[in-house]
């Protein structure tokens, strides 16, 4: 297997994980248990920087097509979202339904998103 399709597994494995301890978290409620906080939060960190990878090599190899360069856009707008939304939410005080909806909708557009980026490399 090469390091690219690697990079890939690795990005698709940690997201996996990243929606299953995002459900946990819901469910668990405030306080957010430390453990599963953490790991959802690393995870994260981690799969954006694979996926973040991937793209920047993919672009050094050949140009992005403009679809691609729009959908990379949207996914890291996603993204961002995601990690300023999760911070608001982390606070000990209770965050705005607004910042809860979008981070629990975020993740659906930023894999929409991901995807095509990644079908368009
Ligand atoms: C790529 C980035 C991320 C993805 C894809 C993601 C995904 C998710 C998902 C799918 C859920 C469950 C939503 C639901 O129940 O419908 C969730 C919940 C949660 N996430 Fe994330 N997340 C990301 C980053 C982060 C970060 C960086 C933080 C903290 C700094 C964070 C904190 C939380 C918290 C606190 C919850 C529980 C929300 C609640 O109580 O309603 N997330 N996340």
């Amino acid at each position: 297997m090469n390091p690219q399709q690697l990079r890939i597994i690795g990005a698709a494995l940690a997201i996996l994980v990243v929606f299953i301890l995002g459900y946990r978290l819901t469910r668990a409620g405030k306080p957010y248990p430390g453990l599963l906080f953490n790991a959802h939060k690393l995870l994260a960190l981690a799969a954006a920087a694979l996926v973040g990878i991937h793209v920047y090599r993919a672009g050094q190899s050949a140009p992005l097509s403009a679809g691609a360069w729009a959908a990379a856009v949207v996914t890291a707008l996603c993204v961002v979202g995601l990690f300023a939304t999760g911070a608001v939410l982390s606070l000990a005080k209770p965050a705005p339904e607004i910042v809860r909806a979008l981070h629990h909708l975020a993740p659906y557009l930023a894999m929409a998103a991901g995807a095509v980026t990644l079908w368009l490399l």
